[in-house]
C-alpha cells in the first residue's frame, strides 16, 4: 500500500526524482576535501537561524519601549528561551565563519571560473543579503550597540550626493533612529530578507548542479559526450540526467553515502564548537555579543567606542581608512564588488592553486592575512598607527585583485592532470 501511495504521489509530484537527482545520485568528485564541507554547514546554520528565529519572534516585541525588556523576558522567563537566543546569536557568527571559509575555498580552487560565474554571483548576492540580515537583526535587541551601530551605518547613506539626507530619513522612517526604524527592521529581518536568502540559496544550488561541482584539482569530471572510452565512464549509479548530458569519468562518487558521511563528520565537529560557545561562552569575550549591548539603547549617551560585530570589521576598517566620507563608502562597496567580479578579474585558465604559479599562492595567502588584519583594525579603538596601517592594508586588499588581473593573463602554470589525483 505504501509503495502504491508513493507511486501515486510521484506521478503527480516528482519528489523522489528530484531527491535522487540533487542529493542521492548527484555525481560528486571523489577528491572533495575538508574545504568542501562549508556549503553544507552554511545550509545547516541557515535552517538553525530560521527555526530559532521563528520561536524568538513568538516572544519578542518590536517596539522601542518593549524590545530590550522582551529579550530579557526571553532570557529569564520563557521556557528554554535562553537556549533559543544563544542558538540564534551564536548562529549569526557561525554563519559568517562558515561563509568566509566557503568563499575562500572558492578562491583557492578557482570555483568562480567558467562555467561557475553565475554560481559565484548568486553567492555574492547571498553574502550581501546576509550582511543586511545580520545588521538588522543586531538592531532588534535595542541595546546601546544596536542603536549606535544603526546610527553609524544608516548615516553612511547621507554621504550620497543630493538624495543622501532624504534617503536616511526614508530608511529610518523618522528623523532619528527610533521605534519606527526598529519596527521596519524587524519586518525586513523576519520576513523579507530570509525569503530572499532562501530563494538565492535555492538558485545557488540549482546553478551548482547544472554545471557540477569543482574540486581541489580543478579537473572537470564531465566531458563532452562521446569523448570517453567505456572504461573511463563512471561505474557508479548516478542520475541519468547527468549521463544524458555528458560523459562522466569514474572520478566521481554518488553524493549519498560518500559525501553525506564526510559532511556528517564535519557537522559533528562543528556541533562541538557550536555547543561550547552556546553553553559556556555565548558572548565570546564581546566578539559575538558586544558588552555595551547589555545596556538599553540611550539616544543621549554615546558608547565610548562604536564598532560593528567582528564579521563587518574588515570593511569597516576600509571605510575608516579613507578620510573622505563618500570616498570611504565607495571604497567599502568597491571592496565587495571586486570580490563579485573575480570571475572576470582572474584571466587564468587553470583553476586550482595547486597548479598555478607560486605568486598566486602567495597572493591568496597574503589576501587572507590582510582581510584578518583589517578585521582586527576595524574592531579595536582607533589610534594613529592603526589609521596608517588600515590605509596600507586597504591598498594591499585592492592590490590582490590588481596583481591577479596582471599575472593571470600569461601565467606560467603546472600541467593540470587529466584525471583527479588525490
Ligand atoms: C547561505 C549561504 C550559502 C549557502 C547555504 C551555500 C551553499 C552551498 C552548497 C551546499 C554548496 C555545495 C557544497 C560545497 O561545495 O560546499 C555550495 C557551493 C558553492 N558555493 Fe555556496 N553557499 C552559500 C554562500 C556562498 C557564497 C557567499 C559564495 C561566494 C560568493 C558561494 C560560492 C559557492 C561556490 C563557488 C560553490 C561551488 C564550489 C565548488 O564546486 O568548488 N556560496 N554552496
Amino acid at each position: 500500500m505504501f509503495k502504491n501511495l508513493m507511486e501515486w504521489i510521484e506521478y503527480r509530484l516528482p519528489i523522489m526524482r528530484v531527491a535522487n537527482m540533487h542529493a542521492v545520485q548527484y555525481p560528486a568528485p571523489r577528491n572533495m576535501n575538508f574545504w568542501y564541507v562549508f556549503g553544507f554547514l552554511a545550509t545547516i546554520v541557515l535552517v538553525n537561524q530560521i527555526v530559532t528565529g521563528i520561536w524568538l519572534t513568538m516572544s519578542f516585541e518590536p517596539s522601542a519601549e518593549r524590545a530590550f525588556a522582551s529579550v530579557e523576558f526571553i532570557m529569564r522567563d520563557v521556557e528554554y528561551g535562553w537556549i533559543l537566543r544563544y542558538m540564534h546569536s551564536t548562529g549569526a557568527s557561525a554563519f559568517f565563519i562558515v561563509v568566509y571559509l566557503h568563499m575562500f575555498r572558492g578562491m583557492i580552487y578557482g570555483s568562480y571560473q567558467k562555467p561557475r560565474e553565475l554560481l559565484w554571483l548568486f553567492g555574492m548576492f547571498i553574502y550581501l543579503a546576509l550582511m543586511a540580515e545580520a545588521f538588522m537583526g543586531y538592531v532588534l535587541p535595542w541595546g546601546q550597540m544596536s542603536y549606535w551601530g544603526a546610527q553609524v551605518i544608516v548615516s553612511l547613506f547621507s554621504a550620497i550626493p543630493v538624495i543622501g539626507p532624504d534617503l536616511v530619513v526614508w530608511i529610518q522612517g523618522d528623523y532619528v533612529i527610533s521605534g519606527a526604524t526598529l519596527n521596519r527592521f524587524f519586518a525586513l529581518h523576519v520576513i523579507a530578507l530570509p525569503l530572499v536568502i532562501v530563494i538565492l540559496v535555492f538558485l545557488h544550488i540549482v546553478a551548482l548542479h547544472e554545471v557540477g561541482s569543482n574540486n581541489p584539482d580543478g579537473t572537470d569530471v564531465k566531458r563532452k559526450k562521446g569523448s570517453l572510452s567505456e572504461d573511463e565512464k563512471t561505474k557508479f549509479k548516478i542520475h541519468e540526467y547527468y549521463t544524458s548530458k555528458y560523459d562522466i569519468i569514474d572520478d566521481i562518487v554518488p553524493f549519498f553515502p560518500h559525501i553525506v558521511l564526510k559532511d556528517l563528520v564535519a557537522f559533528s565537529l562543528f556541533l562541538i564548537a557550536f555547543c561550547y560557545v552556546m553553553f559556556f561562552n555565548p558572548g565570546m569575550g564581546g566578539y559575538f555579543l558586544e558588552h555595551p549591548n547589555f545596556e538599553i539603547a540611550n539616544g543621549l549617551k554615546t558608547p565610548e567606542h562604536i564598532f560593528p560585530v567582528w564579521y563587518f570589521t574588515p570593511f569597516y576598517a576600509i571605510l575608516k581608512a579613507v578620510p573622505h566620507k563618500l570616498g570611504g563608502v565607495i571604497c567599502m562597496f568597491a571592496a565587495i564588488v571586486a570580490l563579485a567580479l573575480l570571475p572576470w578579474i582572474d584571466r587564468g585558465r587553470v583553476k586550482s592553486w595547486r597548479y598555478r604559479c607560486g605568486l598566486h599562492t602567495w597572493n591568496l595567502i597574503i589576501f587572507a592575512g590582510v582581510f584578518i588584519f583589517l578585521g582586527y583594525l576595524g574592531g579595536t579603538p582607533q589610534e594613529a598607527w592603526k589609521i596608517i596601517a588600515s590605509q596600507i592594508l586597504t591598498i594591499m586588499y585592492f592590490g590582490f585583485f590588481f596583481l591577479l588581473w596582471i599575472y593571470s593573463k600569461n601565467e606560467k602554470t603546472k600541467p593540470v592532470p587529466a584525471r583527479i589525483t588525490g
